[in-house]
């Protein structure tokens, strides 16, 4: 496994791949890697001859008041993790190598990014647009990999690939949870014990409204009830929300086409999100 931390060398390491008829995955990432990062890198590893992972916490994606300098990190970990995993390429850029001095140029989503998160966290997703775009120029992958834990993201990723004529394929993987059902996330590692234990009020209820939806439910209003009862033990709820799959608009009456069901709040200060698929067909 190799490591660079500037576009040219990694320019220089992937053209003989690419010369070679290699096919390039893609994962990006932020580092403080857990089993859904891993999961996502298994899939390149599996679906592609060269996968590289991107490592870069990145400011233009975090709101003044969020938790940028905090954001946990841990390079050395992460370095031994992708070795383990058969990464072939890791990217660890500083701030200054992706956004140099003078840098102007944002990609600005459309409705996909104005509800759920989009909401609550202005400008997150033009810097998560922003940096993908130049993740994907910079290593031209053939496919790169996303988690659907991050629903919003992925439909935003997508869209702006479809957009603007990205040539590659946006690949999704399912979220992967710890063994009590919490999805995991690099900002668990803010949560103290009594807080990681709340923290199961999430995917109780998502895992709930899914087991009535699979008997039969399909009415809007009480499968957000079974969501919403044992969130009571989140300190607060910025959103619950079924959405359409494909727009992200909002659900009411009864579910006729594949919607996710979408929670965001926080747990102390600790924002957490998580969602489920429910498909009718
Ligand atoms: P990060 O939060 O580090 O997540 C990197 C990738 O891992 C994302 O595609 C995310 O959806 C996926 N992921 C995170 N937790 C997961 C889980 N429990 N199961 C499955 N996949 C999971 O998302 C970002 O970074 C950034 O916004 C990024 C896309 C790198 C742009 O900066």
């Amino acid at each position: 496994m190799e490591t660079v931390t500037t576009v040219a060398a990694l320019r220089e390491r992937l053209a003989a791949s690419r010369r070679a008829g290699k096919r390039i995955g893609l994962v990006p990432t932020m580092g403080y890697l857990h089993e859904g990062h891993l999961s996502l890198v298994r899939e390149s590893v599996a679906e592609c001859d060269v996968t590289v992972v991107s490592i870069f916490v990145n400011p233009t994606q975090f709101g003044a008041n969020e938790d940028l300098s905090s954001y946990p990190r841990d390079p050395d970990r992460d370095l031994d993790l992708c070795r383990e995993a058969g990464v072939d390429l890791v990217f660890m850029p500083d701030v200054g190598e992706i956004y140099p001095e003078g840098f102007q140029t944002y990609v600005e989503p459309g409705p996909l990014a104005e509800p759920l998160c989009g909401a609550f966290r202005p400008g997150h997703f033009r810097g998560v647009a922003t940096v993908v775009a130049k993740l994907f120029n910079m290593v031209q992958p053939d496919k790169a990999f996303f988690g659907r834990k991050d629903f919003q993201q992925v439909a935003v990723v997508r869209r702006m690939a479809r957009d603007l004529d990205m040539p590659l394929e946006v690949v999704t993987v399912d979220t992967v949870r710890e063994q009590d059902g919490v999805a995991m996330s690099s900002r668990n590692a803010y949560l103290a014990a009594d807080e990681r234990e709340r923290a199961r009020c999430i995917s109780r209820g998502l895992f709930a409204a899914r087991a009535a939806f699979e008997k039969g439910e399909r009415r809007a209003g009480p499968l957000l009830e079974l969501v919403r009862a044992p969130l009571s033990a989140m300190d607060s709820v910025q959103y619950l929300e079924i959405v359409d799959a494909g727009t992200l608009e909002a659900v009411a009456g009864d579910i006729d086409r594949p919607v996710a069901i979408c929670v965001a709040g926080y747990i102390g200060k600790t924002r957490l999100i998580d969602n489920i698929v429910l498909d009718p067909a």
